[in-house]
């Protein structure tokens, strides 16, 4: 049975789909505690309403006693803001995942997060973008890709429509069938 940390920034959907996830019994794992660099982060709260240990750390060093201490198999970076230090790479090697809001290498790298990456797909105006779970390296979205799902661009998407199906039709689902994947390697 994985054992699992979640960090979050913001709202916490993808958190949300791997703790239905697990729940449904289609991960094999648990969910041992949830962290973020922000005290208001909903993902927090998300975790709270499900029993799982959630705390804000802006401590890097003290983040890592904290996973190390609960044991830690994976470590998943769920729209996760904070840039990570090398030694925190280097400690957690190939145990990191990330979650990306785009089909790797289109619309990566530094500056693009969130919003910014469907506004920046809408502005090449290409017609297929999706989303794709890496393992993290000491680069930005540079890790081995582990699983990517093409999403469609239609006519008249604004960047948060887009954002939403993006999140819906890919990254909900490829999330925990990576984990799940890893867990049962
Ligand atoms: C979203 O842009 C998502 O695509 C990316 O991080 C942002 C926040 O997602 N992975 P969440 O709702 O906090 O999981």
């Amino acid at each position: 049975m994985v054992r699992i940390a979640v960090l979050v920034s913001g709202g916490g959907t993808n958190l949300q789909a791997l703790i239905d996830a697990v729940n449904e019994g289609s991960i094999n794992g648990e969910i041992v505690f949830v962290g973020s660099n922000r005290m208001k982060a909903y993902g927090l709260e998300r975790a709270r309403l499900n029993g799982i240990e959630a705390m804000c750390i802006k401590d890097e060093a003290l983040l890592i006693d904290k996973l190390t201490e609960l044991k830690v198999d994976l470590v998943v970076l769920a729209g996760y803001l904070a840039i990570l230090s090398e030694n925190f790479i280097n400690h957690f090697e190939n145990r990191i995942m990330n979650i990306h809001p785009s089909l790797i290498p289109s619309f990566c790298g530094k500056g693009f997060y969130g919003l910014k990456v469907h506004e920046a797909v809408l502005a090449r105006g290409v017609k297929v973008t999706g989303a794709t779970v890496h393992y993290v390296d000491e680069g930005t979205d540079t890790g081995t890709i582990i699983l990517q799902k093409p999403v469609m661009v239609e006519e008249g998407d604004t960047a948060e429509v887009l954002q939403r199906r993006v999140m819906e039709q890919a990254e909900w689902i490829i999330l925990p069938k990576a984990i799940d994947m890893l867990a049962n390697n």
